[in-house]
């Protein structure tokens, strides 16, 4: 008796869960807590951004304006041919195709995709910076990059921005006397343009500093509006969060194996979870380095940098109070496990934008899952991942799977 009840409770709850998640022998055969790490990853759990606690002006639409136009403005850099959308070109995803990115010079990494950043609490493959507006201020002053000083840019600010900076952050010092102001100028590695630095008063420097780290923040505004879209993947989630049966048609059966792998058996959701698909930490997984570049420890280096850097949340340049600053407080700053770790880049619009790595070690998807497969081991540190043993089919279902995730065009 007892076990004819069960029976049939039994049946009842198959037919129940076979029309909220589809029939049992389906791909589209979800349990309950598979459905809720979908809706982890769907774009509609992205939360609501939160103001930037270290840039009084990320939410200010004029700082945006302004921003947008230095992101796209050749004219800072040290040949007049180099902008933040040479190596993050809107057409491109905000990125450049290439394995190693080309500014006045060539750089040792690889362009990182920017929609979404302003959710990361570490910028750069290393973590190095602890905010967009520090970040930006990077790339203006590498060698290989824009490869300026910020007393020239904070003239080129004068001569072409001089009305729209003013209503942002008020009066702009007077740059013009070219012995307080020479040109090159600013603590970088030139020697020329240190000794410039060196010998020009502490407090014009913080007035050109302050200047400079201005023009990150307007970067930034601009930056915290650039989102990703919603892609096949979220439509689908979408879908099969409400019980809905087209969820069968938005997705093919290949790419719903590699969505159940890749939660799954898999296991890339350790590292690449939430809407954005990163965890937004730091990890060795064994990516080889590339011949003839210097070695790169990751994190090693990263993270000594985000402390000592003169732009982070705690500096003075900075507008958080340091309440506002336990990322940077409360971080793993040494230790193995830091050892050549790096950032696990979103995984949205991914297929778009080959090669992959940190230095562009893989030309291709299918590179990319060769290696999650072998797990080879790490060329210095411990790589965290483990061999998989799927098959070529299952590496293709995944594939299939990471293509879902680019925007759909309007
Ligand atoms: C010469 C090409 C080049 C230029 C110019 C350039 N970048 Fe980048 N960008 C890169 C590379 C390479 C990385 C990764 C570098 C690293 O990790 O060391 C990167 C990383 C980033 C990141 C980090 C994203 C993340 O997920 O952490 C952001 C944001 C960014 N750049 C914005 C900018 C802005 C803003 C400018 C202009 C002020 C700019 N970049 C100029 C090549 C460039
Ligand atoms: C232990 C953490 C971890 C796991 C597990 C993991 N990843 Fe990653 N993933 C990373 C990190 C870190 C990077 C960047 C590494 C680098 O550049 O050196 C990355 C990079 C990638 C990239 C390249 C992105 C780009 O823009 O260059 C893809 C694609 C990717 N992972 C897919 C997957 C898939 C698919 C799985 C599951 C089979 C997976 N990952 C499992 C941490 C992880």
């Amino acid at each position: 008796m007892l076990k004819k009840h069960l029976l049939l409770a039994g049946i009842a709850l198959m037919l129940s869960a076979g029309i909220l998640f589809g029939c049992s022998n389906q791909p589209t055969a979800w349990t309950e807590a598979e459905a809720e790490i979908l809706r982890t990853l769907w774009i509609g759990s992205l939360p609501e951004l939160q103001p930037d606690p270290s840039n009084q002006y990320g939410d200010d639409t004029q700082a945006a304006s302004l921003g947008e136009k230095l992101f796209f403005d050749t004219r800072f850099s040290s040949n007049g041919e180099v902008a933040c959308a040479t190596c993050h070109d809107p057409e491109k995803n905000f990125q450049d195709g290439l394995p190693r990115a080309q500014g006045v010079g060539t750089t040792n990494r690889r362009a990182m995709p920017i929609a979404g950043t302003a959710y990361n609490p570490w910028l750069f493959w290393d973590g190095r910076k602890d905010s967009q507006w520090a970040q930006a201020l990077g790339p203006l002053e590498s060698p290989v990059e824009h490869g300026g000083t910020r007393t020239q840019y904070v003239k080129l600010i004068q001569t072409y921005y001089k009305d729209e900076y003013e209503a942002i952050f008020g009066a702009l010092p007077d740059f013009s006397d070219v012995s307080r102001f020479p040109e090159p100028a600013a603590p970088v590695s030139d020697e020329i343009a240190a000794a410039n630095w060196e010998a020009m008063s502490v407090e014009d420097r913080e007035a050109v500093t302050q200047v400079y780290a201005n023009m990150g923040k307007a970067i930034a505004a601009y930056e915290r509006t650039i989102m990703p879209g919603q892609s096949r993947f979220d439509q689908y989630v979408k879908a099969v969060l409400a019980n809905d049966t087209a969820a069968e048609t938005i997705l093919t059966d290949d790419e719903i194996a590699g969505l159940k792998l890749f939660i799954g058996d898999a296991n890339c959701t350790r590292c690449h979870n939430g809407a954005l698909f990163t965890d937004n930490d730091f990890h060795n997984t064994g990516v080889p380095p590339i011949e003839n570049l210097p070695e790169d420890t990751g994190r090693t280096l990263g993270a000594p940098q985000v402390l000592a850097d003169e732009f982070n949340c705690l500096s003075k340049y900075s507008d958080a109070s340091p309440e506002d600053c336990s990322e940077l407080k409360f971080m793993l700053s040494e230790g193995e496990a830091l050892m050549r770790a790096f950032k696990p880049p979103s995984l949205r619009d991914v297929a778009l934008r080959a090669p992959y790595m940190h230095a562009g070690q893989f030309t291709t998807l299918e590179g990319v899952l060769n290696h999650y497969n072998e797990a080879p081991a790490a060329p210095m540190g411990h790589t965290e991942l483990e061999q998989l043993f799927l098959s070529e089919e299952q590496l293709k279902q995944i594939i299939a799977f990471l293509k879902t995730l680019s925007t759909i065009k309007k």
